[in-house]
Order: structure tokens, then C-alpha cells, then sequence
């Protein structure tokens, strides 16, 4: 196991003022160097609220953070910025490309707002990058012109040039069509056998929970479960935390019942 990367302490994060929301309700969790972990449960449970946190996207009403031992709390919202450009990548759902921007300056912007600036090294290191999310023949194009799931693969690449220690990615597929999702899960594991980064990814996605070394699953604002593939199968680990039961039996490819969150097809198992 790698050592701890981000680790957080009895966090707590409250919306509102007069009227509170309790969105994290005492979490605990560390995140290791190299693991590829999935974030899941049901809409409004907290997991972006957490991610967020996470990556220092904003601050704990109570609790610690740590990066690597630094404590976000004695952090300025300058020095959280700087960090936060420099050491982790952030993917989302909706990309966020500057569309009348190229595909190569799209993936260059981390850099810039860096160091006003961008070098030969940088340069090469995007178009490395895009070659490894398969579009290396793109790279001049406007990024408005690509299809949605080459657009999110532009957003990967644009989260990788700084060289991040972690990658934080909220539903990155949730607005991608069933194929482009499976090669943006491909390619995020590619990168994370290959280039050794962390991951952690907020999915409502039963492939990529199924693809990844740990599972965390929230319920209303607290971790209820964290597995960790090791001895066990991630279906075996899916069948544990899928503990419903659908009277519908899907096949591959079908959508689920409507009834249920996820079904999964074939089984007859749900996760509501
Ligand atoms: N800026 C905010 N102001 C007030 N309440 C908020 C804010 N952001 C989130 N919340 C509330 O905090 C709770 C957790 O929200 P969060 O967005 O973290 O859920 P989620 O698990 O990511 O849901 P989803 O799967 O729908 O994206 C919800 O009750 C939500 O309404
Ligand atoms: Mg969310």
C-alpha cells in the first residue's frame, strides 16, 4: 500500500445559516498514493461535498485536512490555489473547455495560470498527453468542434499536465453516451497503471466502481461503507453493497427498470 496522500479527520461541512444542511456529518477517510477509488451513493449524500473538500475546492466547517501532512487550515486561499493547480487534477462532469480555444491550449491552461507562461517541455509534455488520450491528430482543432466523449478526454489530459499526485473527478462520465464512458474509464485506469497518479472518482457508474482497488460508499453525509478489492472480486464487492433485489432480470446493454437507481443487468441486483 502507498502512503497516506489526503487524509481527513472528522470533517464536518454545514450549508446555510439560519437553516442548516449538514452535508458531511464527521467523515474519516485517507486517501493512499496510487489507488484508484470510487466514491458512490444515493444524489445529495455528499460525495461532491467530500470531493470537494478533498481538493481544497473548499473549506470543512469542522474537521482537518491533510496533503502529504500540510494542513489546509493554516493555508491562505492563495497558497490553497497554488496547491491546488499544481497538485491535483480536477475532472467534472460538464469539461469546462474554452470551446473557441484549441484542443493543445485547452490542455495548456493549468500551465498558464501557473506561470503566465508556457515552455517547450510544457509544450510536449500536452501533446504526450493527448496522445495517450488518443487524440494526437486533434490537437489543432478547435476543442468547441469534438465530439462530448472526446471533449471529457481533452478535460483528462488538461487534469494530467501538471503532474498531479491525485486526480479528483466528479461523475466524469455522467453526461457521456455508454461508449465514450467506456473508454474514458479505460483510459483513466491506462493512466493510473501507467503514470501511478491517484484517483478518486464520484460515479453513479457500477463499470467503473467495478474497475477500481477500493469502493467508499456514503449515506447521508457519512462514509457507511469502504471496501477494498483485495480477496474478493469487485462484483462479489458490488453484490455486498447492491443488497436489493429487482423482480426485473436486464440483460447487458438494456436500460435498468426505472424503479432503481442501478440495476444490474443480469442479476437481478439493484442499488437504490
Ligand atoms: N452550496 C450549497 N448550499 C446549500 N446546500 C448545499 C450546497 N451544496 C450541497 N448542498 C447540500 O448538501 C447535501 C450534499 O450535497 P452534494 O452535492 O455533496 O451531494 P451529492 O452526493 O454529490 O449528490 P449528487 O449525486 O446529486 O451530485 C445535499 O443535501 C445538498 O442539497
Ligand atoms: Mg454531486
Amino acid at each position: 500500500m502507498g502512503n497516506i496522500l489526503i487524509s481527513g479527520v472528522n470533517l464536518i461541512k454545514e450549508y446555510g445559516t439560519d437553516f442548516k444542511t449538514r452535508a458531511l456529518n464527521e467523515v474519516t477517510i485517507d486517501i493512499r498514493e496510487g489507488e484508484f477509488t470510487s466514491l458512490i451513493g444515493a444524489s445529495g449524500c455528499g460525495k461532491s461535498t467530500l470531493l470537494n473538500m478533498m481538493g481544497a475546492l473548499d473549506r470543512p466547517t469542522e474537521g482537518q485536512l491533510f496533503f502529504n501532512d500540510r494542513d489546509f487550515s493554516v493555508m491562505s486561499e492563495a497558497e490553497l490555489a497554488g496547491f491546488r493547480n499544481r497538485s491535483i487534477g480536477f475532472i467534472f462532469q460538464f469539461h469546462h473547455l474554452l470551446p473557441e480555444f484549441t484542443v493543445l491550449e485547452n490542455v495548456l491552461i493549468p500551465t498558464w495560470i501557473e506561470s503566465g507562461t508556457v515552455n517547450l517541455k510544457k509544450e510536449k509534455r500536452a501533446i504526450e498527453l493527448l496522445e495517450t488520450v488518443g487524440l494526437k491528430d486533434k490537437i489543432r482543432n478547435p476543442s468547441g468542434n469534438l465530439s462530448g466523449g472526446q471533449q471529457q478526454r481533452v478535460s483528462v489530459a488538461r487534469a494530467l499536465i501538471n503532474d498531479p499526485y491525485i486526480v479528483l473527478a466528479d461523475e466524469p462520465t455522467g453526461n457521456l453516451d455508454s461508449e465514450s464512458t467506456e473508454q474514458v474509464y479505460e483510459l483513466l485506469r491506462k493512466i493510473n497503471a501507467e503514470l501511478g497518479m491517484a484517483f478518486l472518482i464520484v460515479t453513479h457508474d457500477r463499470h467503473i466502481a467495478e474497475k477500481s482497488d477500493r469502493i467508499i460508499e456514503m449515506k447521508d453525509g457519512r462514509i457507511i461503507s469502504d471496501y477494498h478489492s483485495g480477496d474478493r472480486t469487485p462484483e462479489a464487492i458490488w453484490n455486498q453493497i447492491a443488497p436489493v433485489n429487482c423482480k426485473y432480470r436486464h440483460r447487458e446493454g438494456e436500460g435498468g427498470c426505472g424503479e432503481h437507481r442501478v440495476c444490474m443487468p443480469g442479476t437481478g441486483r439493484t442499488k437504490c
